[in-house]
């Protein structure tokens, strides 16, 4: 897999994706945002791979999309061209992502790291979405899930002042689960990747589909979707072996069906 704006490798149960273009703080431009969805398709596709890390670099994850390439953009070209939608690529992952970021998380970076399922913080993360400062508003999902994550006011606040947050905020109001030294970010989310994917794959993709069901369904219909899921995961060799393995006080070997 061989990409110009971004280094995709597999370690193992692990694909790694990295933003590089460090000139220009990693923005996203178009062709950063056509490689990453075929990177990812690939990724999915690829049976050895169980989770996925999205990163950039110790001074900015992305500092959102490319002001240069954006500028003279016609509504036009905006809709034909559809780079957004590679977002819902992004969503429709049955393999849980993780953004390892550290330094500038704004605008597109900041909602393409939201759109992972765990975020992970270098103590010099800063996330913000300052589109407002541009005259626009976020267009990839800053407007929707930043309130989802930090409460409807101090999300107003951001999203109208376009203010940075910095990584102890984020952590205390849940925008991200842990914040750890610049010098180990990437290794501690891949640590944490490294665990989620020993665990039974099935299990795993399910687990992920029903927590982001919270953000879609009413109560009723997620404890309604979430026991379907669990009934059904009877079904699978991998039920059968984790629980005689805990019984027999001895590790599971999943086999992933
Ligand atoms: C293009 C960018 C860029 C961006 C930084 N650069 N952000 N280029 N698009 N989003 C470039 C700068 O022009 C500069 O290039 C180089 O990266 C280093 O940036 P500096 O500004 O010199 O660094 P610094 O003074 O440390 O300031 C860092 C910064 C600032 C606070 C992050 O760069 C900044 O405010 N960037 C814009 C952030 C932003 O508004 N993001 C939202 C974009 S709109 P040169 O050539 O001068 O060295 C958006 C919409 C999303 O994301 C819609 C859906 C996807």
């Amino acid at each position: 897999m061989a990409f110009e704006h971004i280094l995709v490798t597999i370690e193992e149960a692990l694909g790694l994706i990295q933003l590089n273009r460090p000139k220009v703080l990693n923005a996203l431009n178009r062709a950063v945002m056509t490689e990453l969805g075929q990177a990812l398709a690939d990724l999915e596709a690829n049976d050895a791979v169980r989770c996925i890390v999205i990163y950039g670099n110790a001074r900015a994850f992305s500092a959102g999309a490319d002001i240069a390439e954006m500028q003279a953009a016609t509504p036009v070209d905006m809709l034909r061209q559809n780079w957004i939608a590679q977002w819902e690529r992004l969503r429709q992952l049955t393999k849980p992502t993780i953004a390892a970021v550290s330094g500038y998380c704004l605008g597109g970076g900041c909602e393409l790291a939201m759109a992972c399922d765990i975020i992970i913080a270098s103590e010099s993360a800063q996330f913000g979405q300052p589109e407002i400062n541009l005259g626009v508003i976020p267009g990839a999902g800053g407007t929707q899930r930043l309130p989802r994550a930090l409460g409807k006011s101090r999300a107003m606040e951001l999203i109208l002042t376009g203010k940075f947050i910095g990584a102890q905020e984020a952590l205390a109001r849940g925008l991200v689960s842990r914040v750890v030294p610049v010098e180990v970010y990437l290794e501690e989310a891949k640590s944490l990747a490294r665990e989620i994917a020993a665990k039974a794959p099935v299990a795993v993709q399910f687990a992920k589909e029903c927590v982001n069901k919270v953000f879609e369904l009413p109560l009723g219909e997620g404890l309604e979707y979430e026991r379907r899921h669990f009934y059904f995961l009877f079904s699978t060799e991998d039920q059968r072996e984790g629980m005689r393995a805990f019984l027999a006080k001895r590790p599971a070997e999943w086999k992933g069906r």
